[in-house]
């Protein structure tokens, strides 16, 4: 990952350059986490660089907001054209997208009272989260120490700037010894997500996922993957996960959007299935590139070229 070609940041209504795009050391979102995010991926396709289902990320961006009592002063449709403008000015052909509105200068006291909106997009080139050897070979994981958080202490399904110090916290003690990502347990020890991924699993050709109940985020690449296995004909079934279903599955991926759909071959050195990249894991990915590359006109409806809505 690197910022360096970044020359453009989108910042409350303007495009201006990366070296200007500052906070001030007294923004509340600094002390105590109080924003909301979202990740989105742009693609390359034919018809230029494409933003895969920019609709539902601004939709959660939103939600997560409103979770909050956070005010976003912009509509969907201009943090929609926002982002295509920021996408165009920067020249990408392909990028990751990270919109933010987060509490800005005005009181630190725990309440944002009088603290600003600020709301910011950045996008830069980000390849494979976790590694292009990881997509082809599978990924080690680990079950955190850390539980992941019940919605009834934070939101989970919010998008959520401080929320991610439990993602940290797992993903840290996960790399300290020496796996590539973090599964965490909810507090009932049902499984429930990767440190900023969802999970799958599949047993005897069917799929499972996990639901909103297990303290998870509900992912808009996790709803992609869903109906891709629904048009390939696959039996899929959303319900609690328990860690022996991922021990003794066949199969195992994580989806989104940074991660895109990342196969797990192994869990705390326990093999899963073959130990690579399984065959209904492997449809499901290449589909999914397909859709997201432009070249499976099933799902056209996720991508939104960006020279085509600047131009409309
Ligand atoms: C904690 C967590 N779970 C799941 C996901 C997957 O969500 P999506 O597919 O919408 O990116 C993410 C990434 O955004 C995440 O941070």
């Amino acid at each position: 990952m690197s910022f360096e070609n970044i020359e453009w940041i989108w910042k409350n209504g303007e495009i201006i350059p990366w070296k200007d795009a500052t906070v001030h050391v007294s923004a509340h979102g600094l002390h105590y986490g109080s924003g909301v995010f979202e990740g989105i991926r742009c693609y390359e396709t034919e018809s230029g660089p494409a933003l895969f289902r920019v609709r539902e990320h601004y939709e959660r961006f939103h939600a997560s907001a409103s979770i909050y009592g956070f005010e976003i002063p912009y509509s969907i449709e201009e943090l929609t054209d926002a982002t295509c403008e920021l996408i165009s000015r920067n020249e990408f052909k392909s990028c990751y997208v990270r919109p933010i509105c987060f509490m800005g200068s005005g009181s630190l006291g725990v309440f944002p009272r009088n603290c600003s909106s600020e709301v910011s997009i950045m996008a830069w080139a980000w390849g494979a989260y976790l590694g292009a050897e990881g997509l082809e070979k599978g990924i080690r994981v680990t079950v955190s120490p850390w539980r992941k958080f019940h919605s009834s202490m934070m939101p989970t399904t919010a998008k959520a700037c401080g929320q991610y110090l439990n993602s940290i916290l797992a993903v840290s003690d996960a790399f300290a010894r020496g796996f590539d990502e973090a599964l965490l347990l909810d507090v009932d020890g049902r499984l429930a997500e990767g440190s900023g991924e969802n999970l799958f699993v599949i047993k005897d050709g069917v799929i499972y996922t996990n639901k909103a109940d297990d303290s998870i985020l509900m992912g808009i690449t996790r709803s992609a993957a869903i109906e891709i296995a629904k048009a390939e004909g696959f039996e899929i079934e959303a319900k609690s996960l328990e860690l022996d279903d991922l021990l003794n599955a066949d199969e195992a991926f994580f989806t989104g959007t940074a991660a895109e759909i990342t196969p797990i071959r192994e869990v705390d050195e326990r093999v899963i299935g073959a130990g690579r990249r399984g065959a209904v894991t492997e449809k499901i990915q290449t589909v999914f590139f397909d859709a997201v590359n432009g070249r499976d006109t099933r799902f056209e409806k996720w991508l939104t070229p960006v020279e085509e809505f600047i131009a409309a």
